[in-house]
């Protein structure tokens, strides 16, 4: 006889009882709508005050896609940004520019990590610790941000781990307050809690969109190493130059006695 892979063992209470091999899912899931409700209603733009600069910026973000329901993240995300979270008024005053249900806001809302239906603090530090990150220390770099702002008057702030934000090549990297910064080191950690209690913009040029900002793998393949911020060398715009620049030994174009800033 054939081998059959062992069945889990399953209580009767979840068993489905069109099936006895069938077990139930979420309680509910398949249940018919129930048409005797009222429907839910759209919100009367005209009724509901909203935010002159938010009504603006919701408009904006619909003119950008064929489907108005296309720009509901970014129109949640701008009443995030007004309100700090996404009160029930904020999700009714979106819904009336938007001409959409406040549960189908809520639904979206309730989906993605960085919308937030209940107040989590205006300041967000999300430490990516997916693999990328988490190979080059990522959990060390969010237990040593989580250390310093124990001792940091940051009740404002959330801090938390986050999956993957996309920017592996900055690896270990964190989003703070929607600027990704990155490579991090703990050592960063004490820095990165002063400037947020200060309303600081946290270790400039290391930022994604600073206009200095270069990943060191790449100067180093350059044969320069910028200087890391803050250092003198840093304020004063000096670059340390390898003396031979020349690939790194080991390295594939080392082996090859390939320069690298020739494909630079
Ligand atoms: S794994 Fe951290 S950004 Fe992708």
């Amino acid at each position: 006889m054939a081998w059959q892979r062992p069945r889990p063992e399953v209580s009767p209470a979840q068993l489905d009882p069109i099936g006895p091999q069938r077990v139930r899912a979420v309680p509910g899931w398949d249940d018919p709508a129930d048409l005797s409700k009222d429907p839910a209603l759209v919100p009367e733009l005209a009724e509901t005050e909203v935010p002159e600069e938010l009504r603006l910026e919701i408009e904006h973000h619909m003119t950008l896609y064929p489907d108005r329901h296309s720009a509901v993240i970014p129109a949640l995300w701008a009443a995030q940004r007004l309100y700090g979270y996404l009160p029930s008024e904020a999700i009714h005053q979106v819904g009336a520019v938007m001409r959409v249900t406040p549960a189908y806001l809520s639904s979206i809302a309730s989906f993605y990590d960085m919308l937030n239906e209940e107040p989590v603090g205006r300041n967000s530090v999300y430490v990516c610790t997916s693999v990328a990150c988490h190979v080059t220390r990522a959990p060390e770099v969010f237990a040593a941000i989580r250390e310093a702002a124990e001792g940091a008057d940051l009740a404002d702030t959330e801090i938390r781990e986050f999956e993957c934000l996309g920017a592996c090549d900055m690896a270990p990297m964190a989003s703070i307050n929607g600027r990704y910064v990155g490579p991090l080191d703990p050592s960063d950690a004490p820095e990165i809690v002063a400037s947020i209690a200060e309303g600081r913009r946290p270790l400039p040029g290391r930022g994604l969109e600073d206009e200095d900002f270069e990943l060191p793998w790449k100067a180093e393949r350059r044969g320069t190493t910028t200087a890391p911020a803050g250092t003198p060398e840093a304020e004063a715009g000096t670059h340390e130059t390898s003396p031979s620049g020349t690939a790194p030994e080991g390295t594939p174009e080392a082996e090859a006695g390939l320069d690298p800033k020739e494909d630079a």
